[in-house]
């Protein structure tokens, strides 16, 4: 193949990457997440009025800022019972890989703007 033809692409290639990845997460997120969390992630989806345990409010900085990126990406991966939470929280290993999970992470820090304090 042209050298420079290979070049762009490469190129290209990366362009397309990085939207791609972050469009990963929220797809996910409305896919696997919202019907307990909601569309915005405020914890109010369609299946809250018969759950025992309210699902987190990811919107919500304070208390998401209470939790490292480890603990976020263990509730993800085994779910609620593996941090001494609700068994309503599911455990997702099964469905995505470890960077799926680390990208849905991410993502949650972007909808609680926040990060973890100390
Ligand atoms: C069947 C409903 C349901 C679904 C679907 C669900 N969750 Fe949850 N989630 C919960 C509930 C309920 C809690 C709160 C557990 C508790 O407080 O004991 C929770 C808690 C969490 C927490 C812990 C927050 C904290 O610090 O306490 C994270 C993170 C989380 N969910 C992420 C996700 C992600 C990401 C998805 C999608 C891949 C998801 N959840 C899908 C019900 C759900």
């Amino acid at each position: 193949m042209n050298r420079y033809l290979s070049i762009a692409i490469l190129c290209l290639s990366f362009v397309l990457a990085i939207p791609a990845q972050a469009e990963t997460a929220a797809n996910n997120y409305r896919t696997y997440c919202m019907q307990c969390h909601g569309l915005k992630g405020n914890g109010m989806g369609l299946n809250i009025r018969d759950m025992s345990v309210q699902p987190r409010d990811h919107t919500d900085a304070k208390s998401m800022g209470g939790r490292s990126d480890a603990e976020l990406f263990k509730v993800i991966k085994e779910g609620g019972l593996a941090i001494n939470k609700s068994a309503l929280m599911p455990p997702w290993g099964d469905v995505f890989s470890d960077a799926e999970i680390q990208d849905l992470v991410k993502y949650l820090r972007k909808l609680c703007q926040c990060s973890h304090e100390g």
